[in-house]
């Protein structure tokens, strides 16, 4: 039995999916059970009624598991879903919470630009929810990605839309920063992978995709997918933090915040080779990946 935090999402759906498929079956630990119902009906998940954010909520969520997979993670801030919350202190509550079970196997999702001098909040509490997964005494693994992309993906698909409708391409600051997208399916692939994957124990592996390019590229690539030809109009950093700070105040769903401002500042890309070669994975091409569920006339 594999427990699942974060199985609702974008990501987790892909690994319960996968998980499914290699025969194992899977717990998630979901904040609103009638929401996750879908997950159930369509995977045949167990469904176990908690919030990581609070120890006593998850007590008995990972009875009769062998390994647990640790997805939980926001982007953004909201209320009392803070970074230090949700990406440090529920790290060590479901840690806490697997060893009461007798739990040995703990698969950890960080982030790429996770580590100690990290400018960003975000990549800062990755950093210390890995602290805890190191110090637990657990069998893990730990998985820092670079930019996922695929069918149900909030980030390229929302640029895809913006590409789309305006009639021009906002950037924001200069796009020279690299990224080096991954597919979810190979994300999920390493996640499964991993569970009886000894030889990946005690192992942090970057997960990133086998090109890397600047943001400006990626606009360029996701126009040639789109079949458009728009200008780039770049935004100056300092702008676009002030929109940032008005919409962090204003919006529940800020289309872009502070926090990720300090984040594109930085190139998030990594070494591909370590877990192609521990998870045998076969990695298309950016364009050849995005084409599969992006189009010209979606
Ligand atoms: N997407 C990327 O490009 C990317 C890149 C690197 C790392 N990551 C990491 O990958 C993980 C998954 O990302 P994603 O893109 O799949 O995000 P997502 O679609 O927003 O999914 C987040 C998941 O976490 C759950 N969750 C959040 N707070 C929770 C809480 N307090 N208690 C229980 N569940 C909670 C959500 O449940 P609800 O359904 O209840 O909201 C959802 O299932 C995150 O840790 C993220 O930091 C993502």
């Amino acid at each position: 039995m594999i427990v699942i935090t974060g199985a609702t999402g974008f990501v987790g759906e892909e690994v319960v999916k996968q998980a499914r498929a290699a025969g194992y079956p899977v717990r998630a630990i979901v904040r609103e059970p009638q929401r996750a119902q879908w997950l159930a009906e369509r995977y045949g998940v167990e469904l176990f009624r908690g919030n990581v954010l609070s120890a006593p909520s998850i007590e008995g969520a990972m009875r009769d598991a062998n390994c647990v997979i640790h997805l939980v993670g926001i982007i953004y801030e909201s209320k009392e879903n803070t970074f230090e919350r949700t990406h440090a202190q529920a790290t060590r509550y479901v840690i806490d919470e697997a060893k009461k079970a007798g739990v040995k196997r703990f698969v950890h999702m960080s982030a790429l630009g996770a580590h100690e001098n990290a400018r960003s909040r975000y990549h800062q509490t990755k950093w210390a929810g890995e602290g805890y997964v190191r110090k637990s005494g657990l069998a893990w693994t730990i998985f820092r990605p670079s930019f996922i992309y695929g069918p149900r993906d909030k980030g390229i698909n929302t640029l895809a839309q913006i590409v789309r409708r305006l009639p021009f391409v906002p950037v924001l600051g200069s796009g020279n920063t690299k990224i080096q997208p991954i597919s979810v399916e190979n994300v999920a692939k390493a996640f499964v992978g991993a569970v009886r994957n000894d030889g990946s124990i005690g192992k942090t592996y970057d997960l990133c995709g086998p090109d890397a390019f600047t943001w400006n590229e990626l606009y360029d690539k996701l126009q040639g997918i789109l079949g458009t030809r728009k200008k780039k109009v770049h935004l100056p950093l300092p702008i676009a933090r002030a929109q940032a700070l008005i919409f962090e105040k204003f919006l529940a769903n800020p289309p872009f915040t502070r926090d990720q401002l300090l984040m594109l500042q930085e190139d998030n890309v990594g070494d591909p080779g370590p877990a192609e070669r521990d998870f045998v994975l076969e990695q298309p091409r950016f364009e050849e990946g995005l084409a599969r569920y992006l189009s010209r006339d979606a």
